[in-house]
């Protein structure tokens, strides 16, 4: 399996403790708990409205109910996806795993079905709940909400996105707003537009990836499209596609990528590209700029990466030596703010805005995401579900001139 030079975001930035992931086999089921514990959330940027919550702010207040409810069925769906994992040996795996991407050892880290299984089910989980409250909350702007509720089929394709974040968050986030849309179609003639033409509604998801996830997204298409699950995004199977292709996108892209970029109402490219610009900076300037040619016109980019990880990359320094200070091509990370580096929220907004190709719809630097304190008070998840400050940009490609 062809594996990143780097360890999984997550990981690579973390402390990474002797300590073991606990699995919490007995629930607590208290509700008595002092909300105190759950720090402020800080927003460097607050121009877009959380409608979902009132985390945000300096004292703890419930979630809508709604959401709730949806963010319990996220949690559902890794445990019932994958079920059989989630035993008292799950910790020990997930241990190897931490211990081997620490170590760099990809082959080691991922040798085995459940070992991308583990890194599933105690790493993306977060993810998928930080991404359903970003679509459906406005994070990314009103339009990108707006474009999960009209009735029309709905295409998106994400880079970096087979690890299971993006196929239950983005899912989650669109039976939300479907079901939730305030004019649905009447149920005698479901598929008539405005227009009297036929409107086919649905999502179709393409996950662009250099590490064979493709059994990870289809266990969780299975389960998406099981209606014996206990599900509340149940989706028909006419009604959701995923599919997931092997890609370095640093590297020729393949027909398929190609076509699934140029009818992508969406693309999304989330904490991958603090890992691609480590790979080579070159290489992924190049990809960003090709971007514009293989869109559409009015396709949303979403980007979104961990603030002060991947923030600072030493790009400059290498232009102005002539070479790279992190020697060959990769580009070194330099989380003290090495005054030499450029910021990659930077760095997007040159590549993809200077030529007028791209206009910046969403740019903050710094936003908190943060558990629900109701889905920690329930013992909603066995393992540990990580905060996440993160960098979000938002750009709508032009038209062409
Ligand atoms: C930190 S993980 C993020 C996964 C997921 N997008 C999420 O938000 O949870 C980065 C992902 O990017 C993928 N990746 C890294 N470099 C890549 C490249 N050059 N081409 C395609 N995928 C890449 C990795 O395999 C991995 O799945």
């Amino acid at each position: 399996m062809p594996q990143s030079k780097r360890p999984p975001d997550s990981l690579s930035k973390t402390k990474q403790s002797s300590k073991p992931d606990k699995i919490k086999i007995k629930r607590n089921t208290s509700t008595t708990q002092n909300n105190n514990n759950n720090k402020n959330t800080n927003n460097t940027n607050s121009t877009n409205n959380n409608t979902n919550t009132a985390r945000n702010s300096k004292n703890y207040t419930t979630t809508n109910p709604l959401v709730l409810s949806q963010f319990k069925t996220i949690l559902n769906t890794f445990q019932h996806t994958f079920s059989h994992l989630f035993t008292p040996e799950l910790p020990q795996i997930i241990q190897s795993v931490k211990q081997s991407l620490y170590l760099r050892d990809y082959v080691a880290a991922f040798d085995s079905p459940e070992k991308l299984q583990a890194y599933v089910v105690r790493w993306s989980v977060a993810r998928a709940l930080a991404y359903f409250e970003m679509i459906s909350g406005h994070w990314w702007s009103e339009d990108v909400t707006q474009i999960f509720s009209t009735s029309r089929r709905l295409r998106v394709t994400c880079v970096g996105g087979g690890a299971g974040a993006e196929i239950v968050g983005i899912t989650a986030a669109y039976s939300f707003l479907r079901s939730s849309s305030p004019s649905p179609p009447p149920p005698s003639s479901p598929s008539i537009g405005v227009g009297g033409e036929d409107v086919d509604t649905g999502l179709d998801l393409t996950f662009l990836d250099f590490a064979t996830w493709a059994p990870i997204t289809d266990s969780f298409y299975t389960t998406i499209t099981d209606p014996t699950k206990e599900s509340n995004f149940f989706l028909d199977k006419s009604k959701i596609s995923a599919r997931c292709y092997q890609q370095d996108v640093l590297t020729p892209l393949s027909d398929t990528t190609v076509s699934s970029m140029a009818s992508a109402d969406i693309v999304t490219i989330l904490f991958t590209a603090g890992e691609l610009y480590s790979q080579s900076p070159t290489a992924t300037t190049k990809f960003f700029m090709s971007l514009h040619t293989i869109t559409k016109p009015g396709a949303l980019l979403v980007v979104v990466d961990s603030a002060g990880g991947f923030e600072d990359l030493d790009v400059l320094k290498k232009n102005q030596q002539g070479n790279s200070s992190g020697g060959g091509e990769s580009g070194k990370v330099q989380p003290d703010g090495n005054i030499g580096g450029y910021k990659l929220g930077f760095l997007l907004d040159k590549t993809l805005t200077n030529r007028e190709q791209w206009q910046t719809v969403v740019s903050q630097d710094a936003k908190w995401w943060r558990v629900p304190q109701e889905l920690k008070d329930t013992g909603g998840y066995p393992l540990e579900l990580e905060n996440m400050r993160c960098l979000i940009r938002v750009y709508r490609r032009n038209d062409d001139p």
